[in-house]
């Protein structure tokens, strides 16, 4: 299957105060020069927050992580639990077609999306709310047939109350996630024929359940608003539900401002370079063939004006140390990776390993 960005992208992308604060502390927990591992919870919550992963968002991203965009969107186009497109406001509901569940009727819950939903995977209901696709094993086979809605499974599942899973979102609702048919887990559904002495607990559900149910609107939209979506590891307790808040339209123009580049600062020993106003002819080189130059620093790089190969091939070793110094988060940077070396060989017109693996790519 082919995955595409989607033909209409919004303008920017921002995370909410404290989804950027909960990136940090995620981008934080890799060593200096790594921070592109945290690739795939950054991605994840972009589209926890919007509903869907646009361009701009998969751009910020990489801009945080100083990583080349293609390299972020080889991600988020690699793996399918990325949507490249706008869903549902109120539920993008995954139906599993693998073996387990076509065999006991995942036919028929997909004609319940068509019916209900759209005629086509992808596609968003006439009233905006909810979208369908068809995906590969989820893992609940045992209680299959199944869908994941959000974060949650509703298994066990009829074509009745499949429907009926979908009206209760419709009414703004969230219906309780787990078995359908009065089953607690994925014992039999003839009743125990092993550790038959076992009292089922008396609670209303299984653990996944109870948490489902703890935490309220299970789909809800990490807007960072949600205190029961706090990162233990960063607040040290979990917290109770939020009440409801409707869901941000997938395709709505946000009010916060993109992520930018910090302003560099002057600071430090050593000489400043040469600086230029703008690229000659108005056409800059592509530094970020230089090992080590993401979009982020390139930015900042063209901010102190620097903008071609021969301008970086030049630096003298005091320049190297001014402009070591004044890299606003990435001090040392030029030195580490050898920039003058690289740049030498590429304003002669050479190219080195890696500007020969990348060129085009960006
Ligand atoms: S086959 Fe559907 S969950 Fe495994």
């Amino acid at each position: 299957m082919l995955r595409r960005l989607h033909p209409e992208q919004p303008s920017d992308f921002a995370f909410t105060p404290s989804n950027a604060k909960w990136a940090k502390g995620q981008i934080a927990k890799y060593p200096e020069g790594r921070q592109a591992s945290a690739i795939i919870p950054l991605l994840w919550r972009a589209q926890e927050q919007e509903g869907w992963l646009s361009r701009p968002a998969i751009e910020g991203v990489a801009e945080m992580l100083d990583m080349p965009y293609i390299r972020a969107l080889e991600v988020a186009t690699f793996y399918f639990m990325f949507q490249l497109q706008p869903v549902g406001t109120v539920a993008h509901v995954q139906v599993c077609g693998t073996t387990s569940c076509m065999i006991c009727g995942a036919e028929d819950l997909i004609g319940v999306c068509r019916e209900k939903i759209a005629d086509t995977a992808h596609e968003i209901s006439a009233d905006g709310k909810f979208s369908w696709e068809e995906v590969e094993c989820l893992g609940a086979c045992t209680n299959a047939p199944m869908v994941q809605i959000g974060k949650d499974f509703y298994e066990d599942l009829t074509t009745d109350s499949f429907s009926e899973v979908l009206d209760a979102f419709a009414r703004g609702e969230v219906p309780r996630p787990g078995p359908q048919n009065g089953r607690f887990s994925c014992e039999p559904k003839s009743g125990l024929n092993a550790l038959s002495d076992f009292v089922m607990p008396a609670i209303t559900g299984n653990g996944s359940v109870a948490r489902a149910e703890a935490m309220a609107d299970t789909i809800k939209r990490i807007d960072g608003s949600d205190p029961a979506y706090t990162d233990p590891s960063q607040s040290g307790s979990a917290k109770p539900a939020a009440a409801k808040k409707p869901a941000r339209k997938a395709t709505e123009k946000l009010s916060k401002p993109p992520v930018k580049a910090a302003a560099p600062t002057t600071k430090g020993e050593g000489k400043r370079p040469e600086a230029l106003k703008a690229a000659r002819g108005g056409v800059a080189d592509d530094l970020k063939l230089i090992k080590g130059v993401g979009p982020k620093l390139e930015k900042l790089c063209n901010k102190l004006g620097f903008y071609h190969f021969d301008q970086i091939a030049a630096w003298k070793s005091s320049e190297i140390k001014w402009v070591d110094e004044n890299l606003e988060g990435f001090k040392g940077r030029v030195t580490r990776d050898d920039w003058v070396r690289q740049a030498k060989t590429l304003a002669a017109g050479g190219e080195t390993e890696f500007s020969r693996k990348n060129r085009g790519r960006a």
